[in-house]
């Protein structure tokens, strides 16, 4: 059997994609609303047995490998190698194939640094400093095994060198980001490379399946020479840190259990937190959050609560954030570390971390953030401050889609104000009027990008109308039992002689075949079809009863001929055009003799 096979049998299709968005059973398959386009009511199919999906949406079909492609931007040997890993398959023949993938290069030389790291960081005695510095802030010994956090010495290239022996190639080194090349460098000698992380605490970097894809590198003291309190892994193909979320791995499954996301600033909040059994926080790692990173949290859960920095900077990023994620649909709640109780979740939690505990408990709805930011450092008794104030938090409030809450929040700022929420209200109606106009030009602009939505348009291909009565027909032909179906399908003789998968139907059925036989005299990708068609059935079908199936199925024959015939004499009225044109008049008669035939 193929690795392929091996891997098809031990991971579950529906599982696999149920991860990913709500199925629910239907019939003997299952349904979800399309994870590639925007829809609403169900038109994404899974055939458990086969292990195919299918949506009649937006056309995207395939199996787990192709569901994982699309869906995690992996290529196919990515994917094989991602599927297999969670199968446990050893990958025999295109093993060799898929180490030749340079991601997975990178993946593997990730992982073999970081457990040099870690092992350093364990055994050496080069690293007792280290060592009592990460205690001394706290972390267990089973939080550094359970985060695998490491120590790199100060040395130009150990880890360069530790690796090279371990049989990987300079360049991928380079690729990782874990080695600097530096202009003169020589590959023969290997002189002129260094490594990016010397004398730093390593922290890996996990995606969303546990592969280690970066690192970040803290020093121990800050010093002028230091270059950054931090230093992370560049942009590499593995790496994109708009996209990852540091902790996500390990905080998934609490995520989506309790319904409720955490995110906080830095690498070390994130392991103080899960080190004081919070276990569903995560960090976007010094950035905004961006919208692949908002997009990945939200397979999880739509409620964020987060945890930011109070100065300007960490404000302003967090309000991108916030907005973005507000527009994906979730419910954001702000979460404040009352004076004095440290000026992050680290030093909150070192400090007592009940304070913690119940400053995420608290957290409280975005909007009052919003009003209490804007009112912070205002004078009240001056009139252009007053309005400032109200420039900044009226189209905040502008956004919510619900008139009591809005009423809510205008009332508070009404208050706050001193002013009659009369004339708040009318502001709010002239921001609604300009923010619509804007949207407009941002819409226009966004459409003419190359959005997922426009790329699948594109590539469908136009078929004749009949094609598509045809296939609803022989999906109820198959689905329902219809007693005169061997009648419907001479009737439609001409119209499905040349198409092999319906020939093969009606032959079948004349000879009084279930349904099993039949898809067995089919050729794979026939078959491949077939299932496709029980299942298009499952979802235009599944209430009718076999009578109105019946009634249903003769309706359909009509239409067929009547849509065939036009087609067919548009096209014959085509040929005669042009048997004219060429002076062809045998021909022509011909072809007339065609058209009043079908009359
Ligand atoms: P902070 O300066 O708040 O650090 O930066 P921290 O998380 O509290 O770290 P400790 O407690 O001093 O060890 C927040 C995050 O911004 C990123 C890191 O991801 C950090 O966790 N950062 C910060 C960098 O990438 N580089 C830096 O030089 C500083
Ligand atoms: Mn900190």
């Amino acid at each position: 059997m193929s690795d392929i096979q091996t891997i098809k049998e031990k991971i579950d299709i529906v599982d696999l994609i149920g991860e990913y968005i709500q199925v629910k059973p239907s019939g003997t398959y299952h349904k979800a609303c399309c994870p590639f386009h925007n829809e609403k009511t169900p038109s994404f199919m899974i055939h458990r047995d086969r292990q195919r999906f299918h949506c009649f949406g937006c056309n995207q079909d395939g199996d787990i490998f192709t569901f994982i492609e699309h869906m995690e931007g992996m290529e196919f040997i990515e994917a094989l190698k991602y599927l297999a890993d969670r199968a446990g398959v050893q990958l025999t023949q295109k093993g060799s194939d898929t180490n030749k993938h340079q991601k997975n290069r990178i993946k593997d030389i990730n992982a073999a640094a970081a457990h040099f790291f870690h092992q350093f960081f364990m055994q050496m005695p080069a690293s007792k400093e280290a060592m009592a510095y990460i205690l001394g802030r706290g972390l267990t010994t089973d939080t550094i095994e359970a985060w695998q956090i490491g120590f790199v010495p100060d040395q130009w290239d150990l880890l360069t060198k530790y690796l090279l022996k371990k049989g990987h190639a300079i360049d991928d080194l380079v690729v990782a980001g874990l080695t600097i090349k530096r202009d003169n460098a020589d590959a023969e000698s290997g002189r002129g490379y260094y490594d990016r992380f010397r004398g730093r605490i390593m922290f890996p970097i996990w995606d969303i399946h546990g592969y280690i894809v970066g690192f970040t590198g803290r020093v121990l003291v800050e010093t002028e020479k230091s270059g950054g309190k931090y230093v992370n892994t560049p942009q590499t193909p593995v790496y994109d840190k708009s996209r990852v979320v540091f902790g996500l791995n390990k905080a998934k499954q609490t995520i989506k259990k309790e319904d409720s996301v955490v995110i906080v600033e830095g690498q070390m909040d994130v392991i103080t937190c899960h080190q004081a059994g919070m276990l569903n926080v995560v960090a976007s790692s010094g950035t905004a959050l961006t919208e692949q990173q908002i997009a990945l949290l939200k397979r999880f859960s739509s409620n964020i609560r987060m945890a930011f920095d109070a100065d300007a900077a960490g404000q302003a990023a967090a309000k991108r954030g916030i907005d973005l994620a507000l527009e994906a649909g979730m419910s954001v709640r702000v979460i404040r570390i009352p004076e004095g109780q440290g000026k992050d979740p680290d030093e909150c939690i070192l400090q007592n971390k009940d304070h913690w505990f119940t400053a995420v408990e608290q957290a409280t709805d975005v909007m009052n953030w919003y009003i209490e930011k804007a009112f912070a450092g205002k004078d009240l008794t001056d009139p252009k401050q007053k309005q400032a104030i109200a420039e900044e938090v009226l189209p905040e409030v502008s956004r919510i889609p619900f008139a009591i809450e809005k009423d809510h929040w205008l009332n508070m700022v009404a208050g706050k104000l001193g002013v009659d929420i009369a004339v708040l209200r009318e502001d709010v109606a002239r921001i609604v009027k300009s923010e619509t106009k804007k949207d407009r030009v941002v819409g226009q602009l966004s459409q003419s990008g190359s959005s997922h939505q426009k790329e699948i348009e594109e590539t469908e291909v136009p078929r004749s109308q009949v094609f598509f009565v045809l296939e609803q027909f022989f999906s109820l032909i198959l689905a329902k039992n219809i007693e005169n179906a061997v009648e419907l399908l001479t009737v439609l003789d001409p119209v499905i002689a040349n198409h092999p998968l319906y020939k093969f139907i009606k032959i079948g059925y004349t000879a009084g075949h279930n349904r099993d036989v039949i898809r067995a005299s089919l050729v794979q990708k026939d078959q491949e079809v077939f299932d496709r068609l029980l299942m298009q059935a499952e979802l235009s079908f599944s209430n009718m009863s076999d009578r109105e199936a019946e009634k249903e199925a003769a309706a359909y024959v009509d239409q067929i001929i009547r849509i065939w015939k036009r087609e067919k004499r548009t096209a014959l009225l085509a040929q005669i055009e042009i048997a004219k044109k060429t002076g062809n008049e045998e021909e022509e008669q011909s072809i007339l003799v065609q058209v009043q035939q079908l009359q």
